[in-house]
């Protein structure tokens, strides 16, 4: 049995972890984000469980291995909000979540992709006020479109798969091409291709730097006038300053979000009773043709539920043998 700190916990965390571990391992729910001022709250648990949003830096890493810790049990698939230089070098494993339910991911960003096509976000508001007319309302077929997926690993291939079922054209970039994406009849394209091609873009990308600021100035001005972009995989792979100019000169369509790259100070809290700090969001939040969710692409039940049974797979698998079931492994390329 293990102590297990797990970090920025919410309801759903201790609803879904609680059950998956069944008295497995001493659970210690933490509220705070993980942070060099709330890393102290860990108090030498051998395992310290973090979420995306958490600060797995260099000085924290170094606190917890200090203090006794030796696992990060990451509930993401994405890792890029880890040091791994500085847990290899602190001895700490890192495991994460790198399959569940890519569904959940792949149909909120379509969810996206049809709220903003047909103006939902405008039209629930409009009719609850009595307004019933149509001005301003107008979508287009998906039918025939042509659909550009940056990233076909889990979620993206269910992703493409989705749009062919809706009869998108899917067009594809990915330095690994997927086999089973281009037997689904995705076309893998270079990158500059799709952006020129491409009526809807669907980022499903991880934060690397190559990814980082992929969508900018010079991305979006060989767009096609008019695109619609959505991203669900991480806030920095989208230059936020550079979207906004893209949706005032109209060169962006439609904007659908559910990640932003300052969403740390945003995210999983309840601020309507504050005023926003950050203006650049403030600004997004303006515009008619955006619609953002607050990384809430991964909620769904079966998603926790995967997430949960994974995660304490491999903090039992670690206390079991040394090691976890899903290791995180370096970034390819
Ligand atoms: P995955 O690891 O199965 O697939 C990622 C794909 O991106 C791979 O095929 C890889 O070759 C490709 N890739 C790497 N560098 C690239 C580049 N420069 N350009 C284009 N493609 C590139 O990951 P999965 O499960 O499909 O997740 C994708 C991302 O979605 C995660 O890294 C994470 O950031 C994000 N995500 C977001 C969630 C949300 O709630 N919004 C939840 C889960 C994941």
């Amino acid at each position: 049995m293990l102590d297990v700190a797990i970090f920025s916990a919410k309801p759903h965390d201790r609803q879904f972890l609680s059950a998956a571990n069944a008295g497995r391992h001493r659970l210690a729910f933490i509220e705070a984000r993980l942070s060099e001022e709330t890393v102290r709250f860990a108090g030498g648990a051998a395992c310290v469980c973090a979420f995306v949003n958490d600060q797995v830096t260099a000085p924290v890493i170094r606190e917890l291995a200090a203090a006794g810790t030796r696992l990060i049990a990451l509930r993401s698939a994405g890792f890029n909000h880890v040091d791994l230089t500085a847990a290899e070098s602190a001895g700490l494993a890192v495991g994460r979540v790198p399959a569940y339910s890519p569904h959940a991911v792949a149909e909120h960003a379509v969810a996206l992709i049809l709220t903003l096509n047909r103006n939902i976000h405008r039209a629930f508001n409009r009719v609850r006020e009595g307004n019933f007319a149509l001005d301003g309302l107008l979508g287009f077929d998906l039918c025939g479109k042509t659909v550009g997926v940056v990233g076909t690993g889990l979620i993206g291939r269910t992703f493409a798969g989705i749009m062919r079922g809706f009869g998108c054209r899917v067009i594809a970039f990915d330095p690994f091409p997927s086999e089973a994406c281009t037997a689904m009849g995705v076309t893998y394209v270079p990158l500059d291709e799709l952006f020129a091609t491409a009526d809807i873009i669907s980022l499903q990308c991880p934060l690397t730097p190559e990814t980082h600021h992929l969508i900018d100035d010079e991305a979006i001005a060989k767009m096609k006038r008019g695109v619609m972009i959505v991203n669900t995989s991480r806030g920095a792979v989208v230059d936020a300053s550079a979207v906004i100019r893209g949706l005032k000169s109209g060169a962006i369509g439609a904007l659908g979000l559910d990640v932003y790259e300052e969403e740390a100070d945003l995210f999983f809290e309840d601020l309507s009773q504050t005023a926003i700090q950050d203006d650049v969001f403030a600004r997004l939040l303006t515009f008619p043709n955006v619609v953002i969710t607050g990384h809430q692409a991964f909620f769904t039940r079966e998603a926790l539920n995967g997430i949960a049974c994974t995660t304490i797979a491999n903090i039992t698998a670690f206390e079991e043998t040394g090691s976890v079931v899903h290791p995180v492994l370096p970034p390819r390329g």
